[in-house]
């Protein structure tokens, strides 16, 4: 693509912030390029998107379509709807989508409808795990998209097999890794006082851990007995936060937060003994930063963490989450590398790929 390239890029939830941020600065050195700010407002409190904004130089959505939250059908219909004026209006060269949360697939469907080209950030990553919604959103977002830029090498592979052409395939990195690697030094030296000196820093929210009262219940009962052993700091996120007090679960001594902003989060992973999470993209960063990761999930679509990474699944398994953390608290956690291409880059070669 040549001059005066009109690129949309589309947020909408907490994850995508920080994949946004290094693409949007590396176009923004290529004058030929205008650049479109949407977010979709699916996720509206100051301390799961705006804290972002701020820290991680954002900025502010030139449109928020504020959907806020709903059913799946819902919130993504919802989107659709709005997106598609906006669409029509500005009518731009490629929509840049990032990760897999209903926005990505909601705004890349209204895209492909209208015949706009798609730029999937993130793309090639499954779990092969249909009951995930997020796969869903990543095998929708696939098919659809005309740019498909991968984080690595298994992308490539999961893409080729659904048939996807390989000139549309461009392996760039991990942008995710872009603002760790831009932040780590603001990060660490964030305040944190009130923190243990040794802790378990903890993370849930995936629909499949928290929305069930006697799932989440035997997941806070092996917190708790990790917190025998070790400090537990748990930001909850919104929702975990809520069927907590709707099941009546009781959180003992865990220390329990708000979502912390990027930078207070950042600093407290690169101090962990270890973290606990559900999430994907803490599994990427404990990797990078070599911190050991157990991860309460049966599987990844993030294969290349637990490959060469500090990650290792533990399921729902407290026996195994028990035999996992002993191991780390002995002082023998698995070590990692960091994969190939996350070095800082991945906005860059987008940036290179799409606009010279
Ligand atoms: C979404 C993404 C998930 C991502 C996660 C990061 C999908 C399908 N899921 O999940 O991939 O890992 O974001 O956080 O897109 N809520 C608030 N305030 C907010 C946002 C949400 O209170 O600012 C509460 C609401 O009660 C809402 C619930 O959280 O119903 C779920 O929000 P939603 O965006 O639907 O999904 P997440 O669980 O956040």
């Amino acid at each position: 693509m040549g001059d005066g390239l009109k690129v949309f890029h589309i947020v909408g939830a907490r994850p995508n912030f920080m994949k946004v941020a290094p693409v949007m600065s590396a176009l923004k050195s290529r004058k030929h390029v205008v650049q479109i700010l949407v977010h979709t407002g699916q996720h509206y409190d100051a301390n799961m998107s705006d804290v972002f904004f701020e820290q991680l130089g954002v900025p502010a959505p030139d449109v928020n379509l504020a959907v806020g939250s709903a059913s799946h059908a819902r919130q993504t219909a919802e989107i659709m709807t709005r997106f598609e004026p906006v669409l029509l209006e500005h009518r731009p060269d490629v929509v840049l989508v990032y990760g897999d949360v209903n926005s990505t697939v909601a705004t890349a469907l209204v895209c492909a409808k209208l015949g706009v080209h798609v730029g999937h950030v993130e793309a090639g990553l499954r779990s092969f795990d249909r009951t995930m919604p997020e796969e869903v959103n990543r095998l929708v977002t696939d098919q659809l998209a005309d740019w498909l830029f991968t984080p690595s090498e298994d992308g490539d592979i999961n893409l080729q097999r659904e048939g996807i052409a390989t000139e549309k395939v461009f392996r760039v990195g991990n942008v995710m890794i872009d603002s760790l690697v831009k932040l780590l030094p603001a990060a660490e030296r964030m305040n944190r006082t009130g923190f243990p000196e040794r802790y378990a820093l903890v993370t849930l929210h995936r629909p499949a851990n928290v929305d069930e009262g006697a799932g989440l219940k035997r997941i806070l009962l092996s917190l708790l007995e990790v917190s025998q052993d070790l400090s537990v700091v748990f930001p909850a996120h919104p929702r975990t936060r809520k069927r907590i007090a709707d099941f009546g679960l009781h959180a003992g001594q865990l220390q329990i937060v708000d979502p912390l902003s990027y930078l207070e989060f950042l600093g407290l992973q690169s101090h962990a003994t270890v973290v606990i999470t559900d999430s994907g993209g803490v599994q990427e960063e404990t990797t990078y930063l070599g911190v050991p990761c157990l991860t309460l999930r049966e599987n990844t679509e993030r294969p290349i963490t637990v490959s060469l990474g500090t990650n290792i699944l533990v399921g729902r398994d407290p026996d195994k989450l028990r035999c996992e953390l002993s191991r780390i608290l002995a002082g023998k956690a698995k070590k990692g590398t960091v994969p190939p291409l996350w070095d800082g880059r991945a906005g860059e070669r987008i940036a290179a790929t799409l606009a010279g």
